[in-house]
């Protein structure tokens, strides 16, 4: 099993990349263990989550002193969400390790021969089950009747979900003949077929629209009502067991037998095989038939079928030595690509993207799907009339993975990236090192404009009631809005309004008064709203608090343009904005439309002053502070919101404005500065005192 192809192989590292590398893949994992777990939303596919997680394994291999208690090797899947009472595991429900090819298959079964030290004519059968894509429960029956069920959770406290379960047609409700005490583990999901069912009928409710059959499947067991999950079609398949007061069988094939005698559903195509050939023709039958099953599986699980044997293999780190999952490639399907079409986004980059025919790829029907760039087109020498391979894996775009040549029309042309932008023919180009081609034409390209003034009454930015995408695209169709001002003088177009279909009086003065209401605005709403590249509510919060006022921080940024003056310092020395974040503010500052549209707004609008927390009695406030080394009771952000919040600014290098600089361990030449200049030094402890 290999990581990432190109990074640095982990035996190769030294000791202090090693420990950095570790760091930024364990904070990365819990991130995405978060999206899954905790939001079932999923911000990376399957594969690339497991390769972050193979590095993180092979990196701590080559450096066991590096492996850290809390490191995600140490953990199954993240801790519950709120609002579910907790149920510890009476026996925690394990991961499995992951086989990526034929060859690590066979080193599973080589690595379990040698472990039980079998001799080469005693045969090992493995059975083999689909690795079914859903959410993993655990069900309790005490003297055969179903008293709690549980989500994994992270594999030792998981949620208390009795009542959602008991909604299920494939759980039985009670059991002859069982252990006095047994829990039963399997795997809950969502047929394609009642997946698209569902998301039909939340479309016409108006309701959220599952990402994949997992996500759906999800949500509707962690309701906290019911009768919801009650109303929504899941399904069960038993694969496993926690607790038993007896034993059930002897092997897991027999487990599997008795399974169904209770009544549990079991996974039909298992199949049991003796030789690793067997195993791997199986899987490649299966993957064929992957596409057209009614459920989604990610892979195949080979299990050892001696429970004796299972338990002399045991575990290692969370994961059973007895099972190893086989991990099929993201579903892929071929189709023809009719037309490669560019997309203008806010900030004018040029997407080229796939208009397919249409095709169903893991149970989702794909018309288009992303080409990247101008180099990935170049790369794979796309055209129009191909016939090409597309790829879904997770919740990502699907994505052009690579063109059949056989299938190339004979009078097929080479796609020539345009270098003009399709909406405003402005000149697009690329910066140097940047793969996005960009239209030049800022709000002269009317879909950046369209993209940027979708931005602007976003959520985050002036959020304002009633004038969604939608409207602002049709706004903008009937040149009733071209500029963020425009909105602010919606009112001078009453009767066009009002007139619209579907519009009246009313609904136009509704609009109005919403619009009204807003045009006062605090600076860093207003700072976002304006769609600069790089410029996030993070970044805008800092400006805001840097600059006080939506003047002030123009006048700096008027002075900062001159990259030798003091406001660039200044400007560059915001810990959070370095040199890229100011190029792209200094250079949307200084287009002449931007200008106009800032002008133009801040005649119509009052932009509230940045208010500073109340921090009349705080011993920082107004101060600059720089942190340096590593500090022991506080993380680095931790402390940064602490200094902030009690109205001190916090500063990423050390100059003669700085006040204090906190010194943790094994601090550099920050440090060193600060003495050179003679600006006060404090430990993290004397920084605590002064905080209080
Ligand atoms: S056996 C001790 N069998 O895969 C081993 N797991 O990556 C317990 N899964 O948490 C797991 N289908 O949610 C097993 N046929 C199957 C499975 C299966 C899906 C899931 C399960 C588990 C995860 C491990």
């Amino acid at each position: 099993m290999s990581g990432k192809p190109g990074a640095v192989p982990a035996q190769d590292l030294t000791p202090l990349e090693a420990s950095a590398e570790l760091e930024s893949l364990s904070r990365d994992i819990a991130e995405h263990d978060a999206a899954y777990y905790q939001d079932d939303a999923p911000k990376i596919s399957d594969a690339e989550y497991d390769a972050l997680r193979q590095r993180l394994n092979e990196i701590e291999a080559a450096f066991p002193e590096l492996v850290k208690a809390d490191s995600p090797s140490q953990r199954v899947g993240a801790a519950p969400a709120q609002g579910f009472r907790k149920v510890s595991h009476a026996v925690p429900m394990l991961s499995l390790g992951n086989a990526f090819d034929d060859a690590d298959v066979g080193e599973f079964l080589g690595r379990v021969r040698r472990f039980l030290g079998l001799d080469e004519d005693e045969t090992v059968e493995i059975v083999c089950e689909p690795k079914i894509d859903g959410l993993s429960v655990s069900l309790r029956y005490e003297n055969g009747v179903f008293v709690q069920g549980a989500t994994r959770g992270d594999g030792t406290t998981g949620e208390d979900i009795t009542e959602n379960l008991k909604t299920l047609n494939d759980i039985p409700m009670t059991l002859s003949g069982a252990p006095d005490v047994l829990e039963v583990r399997g795997e809950v999901y969502m047929t394609k077929q009642d997946f698209a069912r569902l998301n039909r009928d939340q479309k016409e409710a108006a309701q959220k629209i599952f990402a994949n059959p997992r996500n759906a499947a999800a949500g509707s067991l962690r309701q906290k009502d019911p009768a919801v999950t009650a109303a929504r079609p899941l399904s069960m398949f038993a694969y496993a067991w926690g607790e038993v007061s007896d034993p059930v069988a002897d092997t897991h094939w027999g487990f599997l037998e008795r399974l169904r005698g209770w009544g549990f559903p079991t996974n039909p195509l298992a199949e049991m095989h003796d030789r690793v050939d067997g195993c791997l023709a199986f899987y490649r039958k299966v993957e064929e038939q992957r596409a057209g099953l009614d459920y989604d599986i990610d892979g195949m699980v080979y299990k050892v079928n001696r429970l004796d044997w299972q338990d002399r293999l045991g575990q290692v780190s969370r994961a059973p030595r007895w099972a190893v999952a086989h991990k099929f490639p993201a579903e892929k399907a071929e189709t023809v690509l009719r037309e490669i079409t560019i997309q203008v986004g806010r900030t004018g980059t040029l997407t080229p993207v796939a208009n397919l025919e249409p095709v169903t790829v893991g149970g989702v029907v794909v018309s288009r799907a992303t080409l990247h760039n101008r180099d990935e087109i170049a790369r794979k020498d796309a055209r129009e009339g191909d016939t090409v391979i597309i790829q879904r894996a997770g919740d990502v775009i699907p994505q052009v993975v690579s063109v059949v040549l056989e299938k190339r029309p004979t009078n097929s042309e080479a796609f020539v990236f345009p270098d003009t932008c399709p909406e405003c023919g402005s000149h697009a180009e690329r910066e140097d090192g940047e793969v996005a081609t960009r239209c030049t034409g800022g709000l002269v390209c009317p879909a950046q404009r369209v993209e940027r003034l979708k931005h602007f009454v976003s959520r985050g930015a002036f959020d304002i009631e009633g004038l969604g995408a939608k409207h602002i695209e049709a706004f903008s169709s009937e040149g009733l809005i071209k500029t963020p001002a425009d909105i602010f003088r919606l009112r001078n177009q009453t009767e066009e309004i009002s007139t619209r279909e579907g519009w009246g009086e009313q609904s136009a003065n509704n609009l109005f008064a919403a619009i009204e209401e807003r045009r006062g605005i605090p600076l860093d709403r207003f700072i976002y709203a304006l769609g600069i590249r790089q410029v996030g509510q993070a970044t805008a919060r800092l400006l805001a608090r840097q600059y006080g006022s939506l003047q002030g921080w123009r006048d700096h940024m008027d002075a900062a343009q001159d990259r030798e003056s003091e406001a660039y310092g200044e400007l560059v020395n915001i810990d959070g904005i370095g040199p890229s974040v100011a190029d792209d503010l200094l250079g949307f500052i200084a287009e002449d439309h931007n200008r106009e549209v800032l002008d133009d707004l801040q005649v119509l609008l009052t932009v509230g002053d940045f208010e500073a927390p109340d921090t009349s009695s705080s011993p920082v406030a107004g101060k600059t502070v720089v942190f340096t080394g590593s500090l022991e009771t506080l993380s680095r952000a931790e402390a940064k919101n602490r200094a902030e919040g009690l109205g001190a600014k916090v500063a990423g290098s050390v100059s003669k404005k700085t006040d204090y600089v906190v010194v943790g361990a094994d601090a550099g030449s920050k440090a060193k500065k600060a003495q050179e200049l003679g600006v006060t030094t404090l430990s993290e402890q004397e920084w605590l005192a002064l905080i209080g």
